[in-house]
């Protein structure tokens, strides 16, 4: 029997394609066997920002707020590893006046666009810090502080 590390090693080559872009705890990569999906590896113990997008997505996907999230595919067993619609950077003029409240680490490279039936979402791909307790049953928008200079991309 081939030895599992090689194994592994083979099977990771034909699922992990080239690393769209890294975040402060998270590394991304495109999805090989879907290209509208990406994977996100943690980088580091301790922070679990995959399984609580996992289970912020869980817990909102059939409410109007998916259609703010890129939604989550699956993850693994221990969180490491998730896998997740993959959106395209959005273009300046497309960035929206009002989002929803819930959001906290509203920096812009956290966002972007992804069609879904046919519609264009502007979406957050990284919402691990959002409000998720009493979050309000309708969406309620406020302003985005995209071009605000005293804004450091964190909402209290
Ligand atoms: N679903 C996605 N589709 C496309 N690019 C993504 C997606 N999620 C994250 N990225 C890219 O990877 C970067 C890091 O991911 P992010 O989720 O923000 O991780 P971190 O928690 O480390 O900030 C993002 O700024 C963005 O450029
Ligand atoms: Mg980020």
């Amino acid at each position: 029997m081939m030895d599992s590390a090689v194994v592994d090693r083979e099977l990771l080559s034909l699922i992990r394609g080239d690393m769209v872009a890294c975040g402060t705890h998270r590394e991304v990569y495109k999805f090989l066997p879907d290209t509208s999906l990406v994977i996100k590896i943690e980088r580091e113990g301790y922070k679990f920002d995959n399984v609580t997008e996992w289970e912020i997505w869980s817990e909102l996907c059939k409410t109007p707020y998916s259609a703010w999230l890129a939604s989550c595919q699956t993850i693994s067993p221990n969180g490491v590893v998730l896998i997740q619609e993959r959106t395209s950077p959005v273009p300046e003029a497309m960035l929206p006046k009002m989002i929803p409240s819930i959001f906290r680490d509203t920096k812009e490279e956290n966002w972007g666009l992804v069609i879904r039936n046919g519609k264009k979402l502007f979406v957050c791909h990284d919402y691990a810090h959002s409000r998720l307790l009493n979050v309000p049953k309708k969406v309620r928008l406020v302003p985005a502080k995209w071009h605000d200079p005293s804004y450091k991309g964190w909402t209290k």
